[in-house]
């Protein structure tokens, strides 16, 4: 089998090249040009001579526009990298009879009431980067191409930066923090996404009727004051010295921001777990991993 994969830098990208890894023949790309292999998807016609030139049987789609706030000003980047590239992989690899593994979010979800979202909700994102990659979800849809979408929420990886290393540095700086505490969704480990990518290809490989959007995202819920306690309490107990006293929960009309943040991001993982027989873990197991990793370098 050969593996095309995108973004092989970001959080999800790098914990792809691992996990993807034994399943094949696997050809790794960032935003640059490799021996005429170009994963820079703002460049839509090198995307499609990429794909004709490689021929993959998996294409896994990792790079996406991810700055929320700065979409809402860069629409037409967005656009193009969240949708219109994805349009191209979807229609390239409908060409090749490839599959097409992709990730995409809650935040093509409104974000109003407290269930969880599940795939055949009503979609009505809030802002322009969920907007973009609703796009890009319909355009693989729409393509007819074998696909997995999986939108999943608040990822963290180990490596670069992450919400908990920012709570971290701040709990040894200042003696207050102000958290959002009315958003709620699930921490959701680069690695998980990544470990459950490489298994549900490998079962869809023997049972194409289970293509589709997926919710994927760890188990449980919190809200970031939540987690950002989580992380301070843990990083204590760990032994870290830590300035902080309080943290208060702020409610998000407080911290105003150029994008729009859904209040809701809670997903409901049922079909992942009956279609593909996969247990999600509790957030704090992958919260709790990662910040060993931090706390012990
Ligand atoms: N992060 C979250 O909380 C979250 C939540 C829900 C869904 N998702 C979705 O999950 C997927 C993986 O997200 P992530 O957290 O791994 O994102 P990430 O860490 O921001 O990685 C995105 C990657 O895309 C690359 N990229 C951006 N523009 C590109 C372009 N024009 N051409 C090629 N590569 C480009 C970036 O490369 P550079 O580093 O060179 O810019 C980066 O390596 C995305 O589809 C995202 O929409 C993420």
């Amino acid at each position: 089998m050969k593996i095309l994969l995108l973004g092989k830098n970001g959080q999800v990208g790098w914990e792809l090249q691992r996990s993807l890894a034994p399943l094949g023949e696997l050809i790794a790309l960032d935003r640059h040009t490799v021996d005429g292999l170009c994963g820079d998807l703002s460049d839509l016609d090198a995307l499609r001579a990429t794909i004709r030139l490689a021929k993959p049987d998996v294409i896994v789609n990792a790079a996406a526009y991810t700055a929320v706030d700065k979409a809402e000003s860069e629409t037409e980047l967005a656009d193009r990298v969240n949708s219109q590239a994805t349009q191209v992989m979807a229609e390239e690899a409908a060409a090749l009879g490839a599959w097409l593994i992709h990730y995409s979010t809650d935040y093509v979800f409104s974000g109003q009431g407290s269930t969880p979202w599940r795939e055949t909700d009503a979609v009505a994102p809030v802002n322009h980067y969920g907007a973009s990659k609703l796009a890009g979800e319909q355009a693989i849809v729409a393509s007819g191409c074998n696909h997995l979408i999986f939108r999943t929420s608040w990822v963290y990886g180990a490596r670069g930066n992450n919400f908990a290393k920012t709570m971290l540095r701040l709990a040894k700086d200042r003696e207050t923090l102000s958290v959002i505490a009315d958003q709620v969704g699930a921490p959701t480990g680069a690695d998980l996404i990544a470990d459950i990518t490489a298994l549900a290809i490998q079962k869809v490989m023997r049972s194409p009727e289970l293509a589709g959007i997926y919710h994927l995202a760890a188990s449980g819920e919190v809200s970031w004051h939540g987690y950002a306690s989580y992380v301070i309490d843990f990083a204590r107990r760990r032994g870290e010295q830590l300035v902080v006293t309080e943290v208060n929960p702020i409610e998000t009309t407080a911290y105003p921001t150029p994008a729009r943040r859904p209040l809701n991001s809670r997903l409901n993982t049922q079909k992942l777990h009956d279609n593909f027989s996969l247990h999600l873990p509790e957030w704090q197991s992958g919260v709790a991993r990662m910040l060993m990793e931090i706390l012990n370098k």
